[in-house]
């Protein structure tokens, strides 16, 4: 039986043809079995006591979820001993973690949203984790502010996990993105999605119309000329579940800047970023309004930022309406 390309051959492959070190060979294997024990939680969320809140805030004052916790716990125990790692940041974490004194360092940085949309688990609604690696800058025994405050562009990889229908792990080191899908029957991540291309124009919208109230004007013009256009609104408001349908299938993606959130509402470090590299590799665009998402240089880690991603065309409009 042919069983495919599976994740681990792929990324030796991609290694011998790149001349790459095996850093990220490292680092997306340990990635995809944190995806693995991460997708196991939450498939079982219903039958165990996982669901509901933790009953405490996290460092943004939302409710923390208790599978919120698990899958950062899991991220910084699988990944802090690959020896590839000098500090990790995350949604649910204030400051850097540093890698223990007693474990191997190496010269990346990672940061997580270790489970995006956790608000929908509770009604089986796709979540995700996305993640950002980037080579640090500083040269000290630990990682510092500087190592994590680099514009997009100079990501090295991204991707995210999406605990769907299927189980997928996409990333890009780019040279392109790549698409696995988990056989649960074996546990393996195998290559379904070879150089994902998102179509230049797409029949999608995505925004949550709730806010229309307080949109600014060019976002509501921009709406307007979607909808003259026949375009079809899809929002989930699990943000990996929408990026990905609309990546595969063509569309827009807005959290805007509006009347009250001058700065919208997503993270720039480990949400709109990411997905901005992901989409630039396969020939989509991630813009602030008024500016290339990448070109952004982050002033701190939870730094929010407007975000309008995917199909070139649909976005180059949208930015039309806003200058
Ligand atoms: P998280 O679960 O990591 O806090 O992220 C939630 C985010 C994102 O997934 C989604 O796109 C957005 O919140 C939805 O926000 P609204 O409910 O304001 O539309
Ligand atoms: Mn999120
Ligand atoms: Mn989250």
């Amino acid at each position: 039986m042919e069983l495919g390309t599976t994740l681990t051959r792929f990324l030796i492959e991609q290694q011998r043809k790149s001349g790459a070190s095996g850093d990220f060979t490292g680092l997306l294997s340990e990635i995809a079995t944190a995806g693995k024990i991460i997708s196991r939680e939450v498939n079982k969320a219903g039958l165990i006591d996982l669901l509901g809140y933790k009953g405490k805030k996290n460092v943004h004052g939302e409710d923390v979820q208790k599978l919120d916790d698990f899958a950062n716990e899991v991220f910084i125990n699988t990944l802090s001993h690959t020896g590839h790692l000098i500090g990790m940041a995350s949604e649910e974490m204030e400051g850097i973690y540093q890698i223990p004194e007693n474990s191997q360092k190496g010269k990346y940085v990672f940061l997580m949203d270790p489970l995006d949309g956790s608000s929908n688990i509770d009604v089986n609604i796709s979540v995700g984790s996305i993640f950002s690696i980037y080579r640090r800058k500083s040269t000290g025994k630990q990682a510092t502010m500087e190592d994590f405050l680099q514009p997009g562009r100079n990501q090295v990889c991204a991707g995210y996990l999406i605990y769907g229908s299927s189980t997928m792990l996409v990333y890009t080191t780019g040279q392109g993105v790549h698409g696995f899908t988990l056989d649960p029957s074996i546990g393996v991540f195998l290559l379904s999605h070879e150089m994902i291309t998102t179509p230049s124009r797409g029949k999608i919208y995505s925004i949550n119309e709730a806010y229309d109230t307080i949109w600014t004007e060019n976002i509501g013009a921009y709406i307007d000329q979607a909808k003259k256009e026949k375009k079809t609104a899809r929002y989930l408001g699990s943000l990996v579940a929408d990026f990905h349908r609309n990546l595969l299938k063509g569309g827009i993606f807005l959290y805007p800047a509006d009347q009250k959130n001058p700065e919208g509402k997503l993270r720039l470090l480990y949400e709109a970023a990411p997905l901005a590299f992901v989409v630039e590799q396969a020939a989509g665009r991630a813009s602030t309004g008024h500016a290339p998402l990448l070109d952004i240089k982050p002033k701190e880690i939870h730094q929010r930022i407007p975000l309008i991603i995917g199909s070139a065309e649909d976005v180059t409009q949208a930015e039309k309406c806003c200058s």
